[in-house]
């Protein structure tokens, strides 16, 4: 089965997309757009799939996880590691196989060693990045875009507590 293979992020005006784990901005503007994005199926019969690292699993607080209404990935290395609510793989081509029929869409929604290991596969479809027009003090960063993700569409923007953000969709 092949998916669209998305990734959704955050970045600030460094590419900076989280600090000592967590995200480093509170902007619920964004989280609906996340929320949105990665539940809506055009299918009513399916849901999308959330692949996530086990540290961003970890951030999410735990009356919020499993993200609802979708199927939650934790990619862990640790092959004992359990996940409430979640599906384990030791590696993101694991996860992505394990999308069938009943699965629409596939978001990696991060963190910033998910993103750096799948922004060069050959099979992702584009990027959803919300463009926070502000820096942060970060220590995890979002890669370097391809240059090929050259069709960029702007889908909207939004303000929260005067910082403001857009957010675009790269495509090839
Ligand atoms: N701004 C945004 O949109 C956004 C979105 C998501 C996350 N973030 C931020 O990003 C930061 C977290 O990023 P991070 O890089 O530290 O952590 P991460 O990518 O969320 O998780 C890292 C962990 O995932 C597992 N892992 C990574 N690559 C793997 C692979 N190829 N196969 C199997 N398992 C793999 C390992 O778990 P084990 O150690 O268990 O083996 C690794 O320690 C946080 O600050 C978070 O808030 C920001």
């Amino acid at each position: 089965m092949k998916h669209k293979i998305y990734h959704i992020v955050a970045t600030d005006e460094k590419n900076g997309i989280g600090k000592n784990g967590k995200l480093p901005w509170h902007l619920p503007g964004d989280l609906k757009f996340f929320q949105r994005t990665t539940t809506e199926t055009q299918n009513l019969d399916k849901m999308n799939m959330v692949i996530m690292g086990r540290t961003t699993w970890e951030s999410i607080p735990e009356k919020h996880r499993p993200l609802r209404g979708r199927v939650n990935v934790v990619l862990s290395r640790n092959p004992d590691y359990k996940a409430q609510g979640a599906v384990v793989f030791g590696s993101l081509e694991d996860a992505i196989t394990s999308a069938d029929e009943n699965i629409e869409t596939i978001y990696i929604i991060g963190g910033a060693s998910i993103y750096k290991n799948s922004i060069d596969n050959a099979n992702l479809t584009g990027l959803y990045i919300t463009k926070i027009h502000k820096t942060f003090d970060c220590d995890a960063f979002y890669p370097n875009i391809p240059s090929y993700f050259s069709t960029i569409t702007q889908l909207g923007n939004g303000e929260d507590e005067n910082i403001s953000y857009e957010f675009l969709l790269f495509e090839r």
